[in-house]
This record gives C-alpha cells, sequence and structure tokens, in this order.
C-alpha cells in the first residue's frame, strides 16, 4: 500500500491567488500581478447573497478575464442552484468549476454535468462538514476545495481544523484503490497540476505568507490566497515568497 507519506510526486504547490480581494476597479492589473508572482490559478470567487451572506461577480467578468490571461480560471461558487449558472460560466471561460457540498441537492448530477461541458470539476466542502461526506463522489471529481473558513467574505481567520482534514483527505487519496498513481502523469491535460485520475486538494480562506508552507505541508496541492497576497504592498513578491516557503517543506508524518 502507498504510504502517504510517499508521495514525493507533487509536481509543486499551485498558487491561486483570489480576485476577491483584488482591485475591482482593474482588475487586468491584479492578474498581471498574480502572472508577474507566478500565478498557476487565478481564483475567482462567486457569491449569490443566499448560500453566503455576500455578493460579489458573474459569468461577465469571467469573460472579462479571459482574455487576459492563459492562467487557468478556478472558479468558486459559492451559489444555491449552480447548474442553472454552470453553462454560462463554461462559455465564458472558466477551467475549473467548483460547487459547494453543501449547496447540491444532487451532486453526483452537477459534477457530471460540470465535466459534460468540458471542464474540471471540483467540489468544495466547508468546515463544519464532515470528510466523509465526499466518499462517494471522490473518484468523480478533479478537485477537493477545503474551506478553512466560513465562506462568504475575505480577510477572516484561519481554521487550524484544515491541516487535520487536509491529511486526512490526501491520505484517503493515496491509498484508495480507485486512483492510480500513474494517471497524474498523463499528458492528455495540459493545464499544470490537473493530471487526470488523481482529485487534487485545494484549501482557501486566512492563508497568508506565514502559514502557507503548512498548508502545504499537510498535503494540499492549490493553496487559495486572497487578502494574503493581494493587501500586500507587493503581491508578486508575497507569491514569489509563498511559492519559495512551501517548496522549502516536506510532507509532514500523518
Ligand atoms: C471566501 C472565499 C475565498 C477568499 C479568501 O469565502 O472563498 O476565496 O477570497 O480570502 P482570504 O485569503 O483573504 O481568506
Ligand atoms: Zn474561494
Amino acid at each position: 500500500m502507498n504510504s502517504p507519506n510517499s508521495n514525493h510526486q507533487r509536481k509543486g504547490v499551485i498558487l491561486s491567488p483570489s480576485l476577491l480581494s483584488a482591485n475591482f476597479a482593474d482588475l487586468a492589473s491584479s492578474v498581471r500581478l498574480a502572472e508577474e508572482g507566478g500565478a498557476d490559478w487565478i481564483h475567482i470567487d462567486v457569491m449569490d447573497g443566499h448560500f453566503v451572506p455576500n455578493l460579489t461577480v458573474g459569468p461577465i467578468i469571467v469573460e472579462a478575464l479571459r482574455p487576459l490571461t492563459k492562467l487557468t480560471l478556478d472558479v468558486h461558487l459559492m451559489i444555491e442552484r449552480p447548474d442553472d449558472y454552470i453553462p454560462q460560466f463554461v462559455t465564458a471561460g472558466a477551467d475549473i468549476i467548483t460547487v459547494h457540498y453543501e449547496a447540491c441537492v444532487h451532486l453526483n448530477r452537477t459534477v457530471a454535468h460540470i465535466k459534460s461541458l468540458g471542464v474540471k470539476a471540483g467540489v468544495a466542502l466547508n468546515p463544519a462538514t464532515p470528510l466523509g461526506m465526499l466518499e462517494e463522489i471522490l473518484p468523480d471529481v478533479d478537485l477537493v476545495l477545503l474551506m478553512s473558513v466560513n465562506p462568504g467574505f475575505g480577510g477572516q481567520a484561519f481554521l487550524p481544523s484544515l491541516f487535520r482534514r487536509a491529511r486526512t483527505l490526501r491520505e484517503w487519496i493515496e491509498n484508495s484503490p480507485s486512483f492510480s498513481r500513474d494517471a497524474e502523469h498523463s499528458p492528455s491535460f495540459s493545464r499544470r497540476g490537473l493530471g487526470g485520475g488523481y482529485p487534487l486538494i485545494e484549501a482557501d480562506g486566512g492563508i497568508k505568507l506565514d502559514n502557507a508552507a503548512q498548508v502545504y505541508q499537510a498535503g494540499v496541492d492549490a493553496i487559495v490566497s486572497g487578502s494574503g497576497v493581494f493587501d500586500t504592498p507587493n503581491p508578486a513578491e508575497t507569491l514569489r515568497q509563498m511559492r519559495r516557503a512551501c517548496e522549502a517543506t516536506k510532507l509532514i508524518e500523518v
């Protein structure tokens, strides 16, 4: 059996700065800063005022950003009835669409819907949702997004339960016969970090330069950071430092 500690196959941290803390009057500049800092993905937080108590952006913003960058657009839907909007986000140029477990009555259908439109499908879990809720859907998803705050706002305090949750999930994935380790290296997907056959773990909320390495060390592949990047004096340099900090670590013992 593969030990969770034996995962030396990770290709390095994936950084997904969240535009939620960017300058909304000049998102193009924020995307440029993210690129300059070596971001892998751009995280776009979509909120509907129902699933979470805040409103943000819709497909029109994704469409406006798409021509500005070749980076993977990582769209996090914090909305009810996501199926009604998934096709619009795909048409707008999303590469990954993540829906919340808590917002989907028919999660299997929603994940299949996303994949049928040719993009990667993620499932997000709120901090209080047991990991076990992933058991049936895990083999079908490209990504699991573990929230390390209650979704709705940037700049909240990191919930340390993320460490335990990420380590446990990583162990499940690595020890599950459902996932072929070789598939991770399949050349069939060109976008970095989405190798197929092996769901990525993403963490979102309260992650900054001072805890990013610990999050990565717990088995997280993709790190979302909003205020931790865009509320710093030099976002591009912060991203570079975040990558260096993560890549100086090794996976911790489970
Ligand atoms: C929160 C959003 C996050 C948010 C994170 O509900 O899903 O993506 O931008 O912001 P920080 O990194 O500031 O906690
Ligand atoms: Zn998010």
